[in-house]
């Protein structure tokens, strides 16, 4: 990792007559800008006819990068085809489920497993790495641009013949796909292969094997399109670092997982959803997920915004301050770099009402003020860079479960796995609790505390996983409709949740979704959903007013499992979490009053800083580790270094 933090956007000079480049350039410098990510959707300029380049313009915008000491996250063009390669392969552009054909005109317009998309991408990937391999701008390989983002699922004939092979090639034989998707259910029996299609749309539900199957096919085949530019990139550019932006959080139909475990390092790009009451916490749950996803280690903010969006149905702009509160908070939680779309705001095009480093009003406004004094503040905390953050609590995600949870078939649609790890995740950054996130098959030995607010689906090997963690002296809390099926999405029998009755002492026979809210015996309530639970060796925290639980802990070798029954309310979440993180002695790296967020970050060698990050209208008082008392301003941030 360098030794500095890397500050700077997307740079789009194609946009503009090559007069502003100079101008560009300049005040990059002037607002401490060390870094662009440059050629990201500039397919159709440098290769403007199948087979005809040009890269004279780009050569001189990868010298005026060297030239003035900034370097380049240099993109491979390959998220959006131009519209001569629709023009020519209509059959390689997506099809959706309704058998509907899209079209050129906007981006990633191209089937992911397209044989002739594919060919044009590594070609044009070539031509870049063969000609910029040896420029001094170059820096790391920005790989495609958000895979996914628009074309996850493909449903034409080329994607259902691709589905049939990654099948093939999970399954022994079609006895065994016919046994783990259950095809016996409504005369699915498959007598061929080629009988087995993509679930386009059916006149009921389709098979939930099948549809999970399918996700997990199409995100696989997301990451080897990934994988093929990556490897010619690595023997054409040794040593080049590669990566792509993933959307940790937002976007869940890539397994940002194997993403990940492809990727030299992590990028992630992140924007605020306006619509949530505290988007600032959302910010924090996708810079912990990225930060897990890079093995703990630093990780690169791609993308975030300045300011409003342009793809939400309103459009928040952020206060005066907001910026630099979300950029730290980026870097708190484990960013070495801080980077945004875009560098200059568009005058035409789709997203000519995003906002940007230089907005459209130009540099005498708040946007460039902020951008500008936040490169400068950037440059001073130079030594944050490569430090890391070490959390004691864990949060179990994993997108297969999330996938075949969305299956509509449920007992309740009220139950958005994605929410309930958010809200749990929330409830630990209320408490001033910085936690990671964990794949259910991944090494838990260094936590504490486990939580698994919403795992429908759970291998037999993470089921394990999850027991061995106990066994060893961890504390557990696990949600409802948690391990309630395998692998296949077939029900684990016996008793709800069949992969951990023993762990958690408790055997579930109905669930109970629920109009309203429900009191428990504490006080708190419930909503949602609840379970006629029967304890059989767990201990009864909290009960329905039929007696029945609603919280229970079992004791399981060394540690202790906890379950809930129901969708606890936020204030008696916050009172469990409170009770199970007292327990596996996990604690603050400092005390603040609600809404002022405190990271740690720390090199191997003991150096360390404490971001604050107030979030109120009000002052704020920080009581560190060591009994220092800190003031956080209003709105403001202090990076405490000790
Ligand atoms: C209908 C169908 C059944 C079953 C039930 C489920 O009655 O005939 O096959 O699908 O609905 O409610
Ligand atoms: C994504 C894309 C960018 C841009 C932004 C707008 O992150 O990667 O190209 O479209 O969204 O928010």
């Amino acid at each position: 990792m360098p030794d500095v933090i890397a500050y700077g956007g997307d740079w789009n000079p194609e946009q503009w007559p090559e007069e502003t480049w100079e101008q560009d350039v300049a005040l990059m410098r002037e607002a401490g800008v060390n870094r662009v990510s440059v050629g990201v959707f500039s397919w159709s300029l440098l290769e403007p006819a199948e087979g005809v380049f040009d890269f004279g313009w780009f050569d001189r915008v990868m010298d005026l990068l060297a030239a003035n000491g900034i370097a380049a996250n240099l993109a491979t063009p390959t998220a959006s085809p131009p519209p001569w390669f629709g023009d020519a392969y209509p059959e390689a552009l997506p099809l959706d489920s309704a058998g509907r054909r899209l079209h050129h005109g906007s981006r990633q317009g191209f089937c992911p497993s397209s044989p002739i998309y594919r060919e044009k991408a590594l070609r044009v990937t070539e031509q870049v790495a063969t000609r910029y391999r040896d420029h001094p701008a170059l820096a790391l390989w920005h790989v495609h641009n958000e895979y996914g983002c628009h074309n996850a699922h493909c449903y034409c004939d080329t994607s259902a013949a691709a589905f049939r092979a990654w099948l093939r090639s999970h399954y022994a034989s079609l006895e065994a796909l016919n046994d783990a998707w259950g095809t016996a259910f409504w005369s699915q029996h498959y007598g061929e292969w080629a009988q087995i299609l993509p679930p386009r749309d059916t006149p009921s539900f389709t098979n939930p094997g099948q549809q999970l199957d399918f996700r997990r096919f199409s995100s696989d085949a997301l990451v080897e399109l990934y994988i093929a530019e990556r490897d010619l990139l690595r023997e054409l550019t040794p040593g080049v670092p590669a990566t792509t932006n993933l959307m940790a959080g937002a976007h869940w139909d890539m397994d940002c997982w194997a993403f990940a475990a492809e990727l030299d390092v992590v990028s992630t790009d992140h924007y605020l959803i306006g619509a949530r009451a505290e988007p600032h916490i959302d910010l924090a749950f996708a810079a912990d997920y990225a930060r897990s996803l890079n093995g703990g280690r630093p990780w690169l903010l791609m993308e975030h915004s300045t300011s409003a969006v342009n793809w939400q149905p309103r459009n928040r702009a952020k206060a005066p301050g907001e910026l630099r509160r979300n950029s730290l908070a980026h870097l708190a939680r484990g960013a070495d770099a801080i980077m945004f779309f875009q560098w200059r705001a568009a005058r035409a095009g789709a997203e000519k009402w995003h906002s940007a480093m230089l907005p459209h009003a130009g540099v005498g406004t708040k946007v460039w003020r902020e951008v500008s004094a936040l490169g400068a503040e950037l440059a001073g905390l130079a030594e944050v860079a490569g430090s890391r953050v070490n959390a004691d609590v864990a949060i179990l995600v994993d997108h297969s479960s999330v996938w075949a949870q969305d299956h509509p078939a449920q007992p309740s649609s009220e139950l958005d796995p994605v929410e309930e790890a958010k809200r749990w995740h929330a409830a630990l950054w209320r408490a001033g609790i910085t936690c990671d996130l964990a794949h259910p098959e991944g090494d838990l030995t260094g936590y504490r505390l486990v939580l698994v607010p919403a795992l429908y689906l759970v291998s037999d090997s993470g089921a394990a996983n999850l027991e061995r963690f106990v066994r060893a002296g961890g504390v557990t809390l696990v949600g409802p409709y948690s391990g309630i099926v395998d692998e296949h999405d077939r029900v684990r029998l016996g008793g709800y949740p069949g992969a951990w009755r023993d762990l958690l002492g408790v055997t579930v026979e109905e669930f109970f979704p629920l109009d309203g809210p429900i009191r428990l015996a504490s006080g708190g309530s419930g909503s949602v959903w609840s379970e006629v639970a029967h304890a059989t060796s767990a201990k009864v925290l909290d009960t329905y007013a039929t007696g029945e639980p609603a919280w229970t802990r079992n004791v399981w070798g060394d540690g202790a499992a906890h379950y809930l029954t129901t969708r606890l309310d936020d204030d008696a979440l916050a009172e469990v979490i409170a009770t199970v993180c007292a327990e596996a002695e996990a604690r603050p790296p400092a005390t603040s009053p609600p809404g002022v967020e405190v990271v740690r970050r720390s090199h191997p060698d003991g150096r360390s800083h404490l971001f604050a990050i107030n979030h109120t209208a009000g002052d704020a008082v920080v009581t560190t580790a060591s009994g220092e008392s800190v003031t956080v301003a209003a709105g403001d941030v202090r990076v405490i270094s000790g």
